[in-house]
């Protein structure tokens, strides 16, 4: 039996100025330093809320969402099925009305009584001042129900320290052939056929600070989430660190440290539905042979139709000084060809708690025989 303690938070909306100590700092090891979070030219917190219809197209020569992963033994429920989406985000319905930007990511099956989809993915924008600009979607979506929720847990660019959430509302869905997901015999794979799914009202809510747990007076045994003073955390004044990585893919070779574990048969130029799972060391320097600090461990997911561009989820795992056993937690959108590609830090444990803020990643070496790359993340993390 495995007893979870949850610790929530119930962050509002504040409107105050960040305040942050400086770290006068014992940095062990030097690759940390302490900012004052006011190069970061961070203001008031900004709610922002936009609407927007989110395509996802399955079938047909231009389908933006394809299965990369299918059990053999397909449930009903489709359980299992990962499919990685390059979908268009427009302004109106139709797919045809303005395009606004793309949803980056890849959804999994993960439910056993309906169809429930874990969906991680990057809005990328690509209009006006939003052009360049990313937030990150994390959260459980149940395809059936008339409204899903999902947390917005990050952003990029104008959306830094983006916290939200979306609304998901399906407009119409496409379930020709009536065959939404049943498993009828062995080889006719159902096809979940999502043409124009949904979608999206949003509700952007950046918020720096835990402001406030209330006293949990009703003690009923259903009732499993207790309140506490986020004082017993010792949770003081918020801090920013800055640090810079060298973060090293290596795919080849017998010590590759990043391996495709998912490749779709008809790969595009793009190599849009590959999976790479990534356990790669970061140096402080950019040869592999200087010092060590941790790895990165997780994934990416070759998520665009038009250009290498990665949905990367991983955490940085580090094993040096005070940091030992600590980590920061990025998910975001890397399109590598772009100079600077800038991702979300949205959380972290140990010496990272309750993390969040952003990466820049730089490429600083690429072998285009062998992919192998070397590339520099200058990190920016808002910590207690
Ligand atoms: C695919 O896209 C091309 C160019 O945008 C278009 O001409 C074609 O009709 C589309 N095909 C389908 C099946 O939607
Ligand atoms: C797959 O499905 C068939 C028929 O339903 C069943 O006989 C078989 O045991 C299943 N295999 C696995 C690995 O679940
Ligand atoms: C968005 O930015 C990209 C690269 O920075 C540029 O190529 C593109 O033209 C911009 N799009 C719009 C609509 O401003
Ligand atoms: C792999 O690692 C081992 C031990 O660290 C080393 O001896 C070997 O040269 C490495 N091989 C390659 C191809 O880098
Ligand atoms: C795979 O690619 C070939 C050649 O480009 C094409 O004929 C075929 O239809 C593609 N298959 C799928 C499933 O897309
Ligand atoms: C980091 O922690 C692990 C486990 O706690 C320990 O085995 C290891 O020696 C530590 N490494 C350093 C460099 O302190």
């Amino acid at each position: 039996m495995v007893r979870i303690l949850l610790i929530l938070f119930f962050i509002l909306s504040s409107s105050g100025v960040i305040r942050c100590a400086r770290d006068d700092g014992d940095n062990d090891l030097g690759f940390m330093t302490s900012l004052d979070p006011k190069l970061l030219n961070l203001k008031e917190e900004k709610l922002s809320h936009f609407r927007l219809y989110w395509h996802d197209i399955t079938s047909g020569n231009n389908a933006t969402s394809i299965s990369v992963v299918r059990p053999s033994n397909l449930s009903a429920t489709g359980f299992g099925i990962i499919n990685v989406i390059d979908d268009p985000l427009t302004l109106g319905p139709k797919l045809s009305s303005k395009l606004v930007g793309r949803a980056q990511g890849f959804y999994t099956l993960s439910s056993q009584e309906e169809v429930g989809l874990l969906m991680s993915m990057n809005f990328a924008f690509t209009e006006g001042k939003y052009n360049g600009s990313t937030i990150t979607v994390l959260g459980r979506n149940t395809v059936f129900h008339k409204m899903r929720e999902m947390p917005v847990i990050g952003g990029s660019g104008l959306f830094r320290f983006a916290r939200g959430y979306v609304q998901a509302r399906t407009h119409t869905f496409n379930m020709k052939t009536g065959d939404a997901i049943v498993d009828s015999c062995q080889n006719t794979k159902p096809e979940l056929k999502m043409v124009r799914i949904l979608l999206l009202l949003f509700f952007i809510l950046s918020s720096f600070r835990v402001i406030r747990c209330a006293r949990d007076d009703g003690d009923d045994d259903r009732d499993f989430l207790t309140s506490l003073d986020p004082k017993s955390l010792s949770l003081k004044e918020e801090k920013l660190s800055h640090f810079r990585l060298y973060w090293h893919d290596i795919m080849s070779g017998s010590n590759a440290t990043s391996i495709s574990v998912v490749r779709p048969s008809n790969v595009s130029t793009t190599g849009f539905g590959i999976i790479n799972v990534i356990d790669d060391p970061l140096t402080l320097g950019p040869k592999l042979s200087s010092k060590l600090v941790g790895r990165a461990q997780g994934f990416y997911t070759l998520s665009s139709q038009e250009e290498f561009g990665l949905l990367m989820s991983m955490n940085f795992a580090f094993t040096e000084g005070k940091y030992n056993g600590s980590t920061i937690t990025v998910l975001g959108r890397n399109p590598i060809s772009h100079k600077v590609r800038e991702m979300p830090v949205i959380g972290g444990s140990g010496f990272f708690r309750f993390a969040r803020g952003y990466v820049q990643a730089r490429t600083h070496t690429v072998n285009m025989n062998t992919g192998d790359a070397i590339v520099e993340y200058t990190c920016y993390v808002l910590h207690y």
